[in-house]
């Protein structure tokens, strides 16, 4: 069987959490492959409303499996919080959920160093989320991390050697903090962890796909936060592209099926960095609160903007999109008209490719089309779609030269409409 996976195109909060939720009945397995905390997908469903950070968005449908991925970064103190909510509204995480032994753990020194990190940068912070993401993906990389597989051996020695490092930066960055109740929780955390399943996710996802089943791979973030092919030095610390369920997860790139890029019907980005298509002016102010664009962890307010087509395609073309997904279309009910961007100009000069540097010179050249003036938040079929709407999802399918496949028009996990598209 293949391994598909669903991931973001944007910068994040496209509403994967909800379309997750939605195709979980499809598959055996949801897994997550990357990032950690600093991601919040929200779902909706029976009228209760769930936000989650590092659980997979496949763990409300049934009895099916969730895992964590190596690719991913725990905070077993966030995680704790997280999970406790889950089960204190009635499910049933720990036979279901398994961790990879290789995911590395974050620590309270990660956290700390975060911020450090962001204070020493000043007006060029990154306006990360704070969760110690980049530190522990730093030490992965530098081979200095912990894993969740640690817990299990030797876990006091390494850890302290861990803390000692980080207590030193610390010193030397001149960063004050006091670490005791961080700790304490973070201990906790352990604890509570080692109720879970540690597994050797490769093997267990391989041999699942060797019987036949099959995984749906959960993406965080969005591509134009990926470490390698976002807006660097404004994006997150891991590959959030199709590649990373590659290494995040141990599947092997023969074994990826269906590619679903979901955006949104307009653009959000929260923290710093480049954003063509922002608007500064009222309609951004009414498609953020039209759209409730605030973050669901952090409450940050997100910046935003029109449909940015150049920074799409770019996206499509890195995952190898197979099947597109439109969110949040409802937010545009209301308008007249809409844009979209269509190309860049740069020191005068036209380009349909998303450059090397996006900086004050890019600026987006729009098309301007005809909104659908009605309320789509009811509709049920595809077959009710307003002649407006028909018309620019046609457009979107023919500038991203992939199909729509799903089509969303509210939060709720029974506003969503699959569309009639050839398999
Ligand atoms: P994720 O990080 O990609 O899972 O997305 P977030 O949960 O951070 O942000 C998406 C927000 O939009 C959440 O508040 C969702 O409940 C909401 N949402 C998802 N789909 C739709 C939709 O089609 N219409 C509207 N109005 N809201 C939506
Ligand atoms: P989901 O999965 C939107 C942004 C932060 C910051 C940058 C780096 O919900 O879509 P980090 O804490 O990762 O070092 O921050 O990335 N960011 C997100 N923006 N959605 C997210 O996750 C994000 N996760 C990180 O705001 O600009
Ligand atoms: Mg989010």
């Amino acid at each position: 069987m293949k391994v598909d996976v669903l991931l973001g195109l944007q910068w994040g909060d496209e509403g994967k959490g909800k379309v997750v939720d939605v195709l979980t009945p499809n598959y055996d397995v949801v897994a997550r492959f990357q990032g950690g905390p600093n991601a919040g997908h929200t779902l909706e469903f029976e009228g209760q409303k769930y936000v989650l950070r590092s659980i997979p968005s496949g763990i409300f449908q049934g009895d099916k499996v969730n895992i964590i991925g190596n690719g991913v970064v725990l905070d077993p103190a966030l995680f704790k919080a997280e999970a406790e909510s889950l089960e204190a509204s009635g499910h049933n995480l720990k036979e279901r959920l398994h961790i990879s032994k290789k995911a590395h753990l974050i620590l309270p020194t990660h956290r700390l160093l975060d911020a450090a990190y962001e204070a020493a940068k000043g007006d060029a912070k990154v306006g990360t989320t704070g969760k110690g993401i980049g530190p522990t993906y730093t030490d992965k990389i530098s081979r200095n991390g912990v894993r969740v597989g640690d817990i299990l051996h030797n876990f006091d020695a390494i850890y302290s050697q861990a803390k000692a490092r980080h207590e030193a930066i610390l010193k030397n960055l001149n960063f004050e903090y006091d670490l005791t109740q961080l700790e304490k929780e973070w201990f906790e955390g352990i604890e509570y962890l080692k109720q879970f399943h540690f597994v050797d996710s490769e093997h267990e996802i391989n041999n699942l796909l060797r019987d036949g089943k099959s995984v749906l791979c959960e993406g965080a973030q969005g591509t134009m936060l990926d470490i390698d092919f976002g807006s660097y030095p404004f994006v997150t610390s891991s590959n959030t592209v199709c590649a990373g369920a590659c290494t995040g997860l141990g599947v092997a790139p023969n074994r990826i099926g269906e590619v679903f890029g979901i955006f949104k019907a307009y653009c959000t980005r929260v923290g710093s960095g480049p954003f063509p298509t922002e608007l500064f002016d009222e309609t951004g102010e009414t498609i953020c609160q039209i759209g409730h664009e605030y973050g669901a962890v952090t409450g940050r307010k997100r910046r935003c903007g029109w449909i940015d087509l150049v920074a799409l395609r770019y996206s499509v073309m890195i995952n190898g999109v197979t099947k597109l997904i439109m969110m949040k279309s409802d937010v545009l009910d209301t308008f007249e008209t809409i844009k979209a961007c269509v190309a860049y100009k740069v020191n005068g000069e036209e380009i349909d490719y998303f450059p090397y540097d996006i900086n004050e010179n890019v600026e987006p050249v729009y098309v301007e089309l005809p909104a659908w003036q009605v309320d789509m938040t009811k509709m049920q079929s595809e077959d009710e779609f307003p002649e407006e709407f028909n018309a620019y999802v046609s457009f979107l399918e023919e500038q991203l030269e992939t199909p729509i496949k799903i089509v969303s028009v509210g939060p709720d996990r029974d506003q969503t409409i699959i569309r009639y598209t050839e398999d």
